[in-house]
């Protein structure tokens, strides 16, 4: 979509993975979707280093709301866990120097049950531009598949309207059997295109296959201000290995996916918040050019990632998703697009750390371990 945001892929925090539709506050109430939580999030982006390495956006998902509208249509923050409003939090979350995203759906109800913003689209809309929302995301349950297409190009146009710069996340080619990619990205920031991220490395997995697979060539639509959205990321849960965790974290930055971290900030272990935090990998996944990477080649157990990225550089990964042991692969890497002359300096992508020098006619040996991942930029010389 282009109005400007998501020039490259969104980063921040979304509440869903971690934090599901958890609305009892009378027994947990440190981890109800509430306004507390929100802020708290907020607080850990601000004061633990996220925010200052791209971490911006908090997403409220599923759950915010009352049951009912009010007596002119509007949505309403459910009273006991939103007591301040959604203002507030948005200007609480403004002075972090950060940004507040919500959640509404496209259809009658959200999936979790509250109201949708079928026939209230308008209202909506300007509703959260009020509020001071920088980003919807606009989910598809209890929706009629079939107006999707028309619909969802709707709201872009009433969020538009509001003259609020509000980054749109779209699930509609989630619930489409053939999406047409190229009208998803005129119309959406980002899109999710695949089931629900859960908490186990077999989830991580299947979205990686799904990715690798690339069914109706949805990457070739990603670019600046469009993107893929795999899901969020679950590095600091509880699932992951510390290898499986920087394998989603290369991933994301090899796919050009948003970084939207479904975690406990407050309890990140400070391993995964290295990974996180990792500006090399970091700035793989914010390349300008925003080119999503590709599975490039299937070698047994192992898979070939590439992203082409500005300056002519590249970033690859090897990766072994099948839990072999450990093992020497060989990359003939000018096949996968490294052929300029001159050669490439190639760094190890996490540390930066010189490793080799590689010529287009040479063969790029590295060992990748089960489940882990072996990642690289090439910089062109
Ligand atoms: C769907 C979405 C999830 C989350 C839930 C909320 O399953 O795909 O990301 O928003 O709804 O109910």
């Amino acid at each position: 979509l282009d109005n400007g945001l998501g020039l490259t892929p969104p980063m921040g925090w979304l509440s869903w993975e971690r934090f599901r539709c958890n609305i009892d506050c009378t027994n947990d109430p440190d981890n109800c979707i509430s306004e507390k939580l929100y802020m708290s999030m907020a607080d850990r982006l601000a004061e633990d280093g996220y925010r200052d390495v791209g971490y911006e956006y908090v997403n409220i998902d599923d759950c915010w709301s009352s049951k009912q509208r009010d007596s002119k249509g509007r949505l309403v923050a459910d009273p006991d866990r939103f007591p301040s409003g959604i203002k507030a939090l948005a200007d609480y979350v403004h002075n972090k120097g950060l940004k507040l995203g919500i959640y509404g759906d496209f259809g009658t109800f959200t999936c979790g049950g509250y109201p949708g913003s079928e026939f209230y689209m308008e209202l909506d809309a300007q509703t959260f531009a009020d509020w001071g929302i920088d980003s919807l995301k606009l989910d598809g349950c209890y929706a009629r598949i079939s107006d999707m297409p028309f619909g969802y190009p709707v709201m872009e146009l009433y969020l538009n309207q509001t003259g609020r710069p509000i980054l749109y996340s779209c699930s509609w080619p989630a619930y489409t059997a053939h999406p047409n990619y190229p009208a998803i990205a005129k119309s959406c920031n980002i899109w999710r295109n695949y089931g629900d991220i859960q908490d186990s490395y077999s989830s991580l997995a299947s979205i990686i296959e799904f990715y690798g697979k690339n069914e109706g060539n949805f990457s070739e639509v990603a670019g600046p201000g469009r993107f893929n959205d795999p899901d969020m990321l679950i590095i600091g849960d509880f699932s992951l290995s510390y290898y499986q965790q920087r394998l989603q974290m290369v991933m994301w930055a090899i796919m050009a996916s948003p970084l939207y971290m479904s975690n406990d900030l407050r309890q990140v272990p400070e391993q995964s918040k290295e990974i996180l935090q990792n500006k090399n990998v970091i700035a793989i996944n914010q390349d300008p050019l925003g080119i999503q990477g590709k599975r490039v080649d299937k070698v047994n157990d192992y898979e070939i990632w590439v992203r082409p990225l500005a300056k002519s550089n590249y970033a690859f990964a090897a990766i072994n998703l099948s839990g072999s042991s450990p093992s020497n692969v060989s990359l003939p890497l000018a096949k996968y697009g490294l052929t300029s002359t001159g050669g490439y300096l190639i760094t190890e992508g996490f540390t930066g750390d010189k490793v080799v020098v590689y010529k287009p006619h040479q063969m790029f040996t590295t060992k990748v371990n089960p489940d882990d991942v072996s990642f690289y930029k090439a910089t062109k010389l």
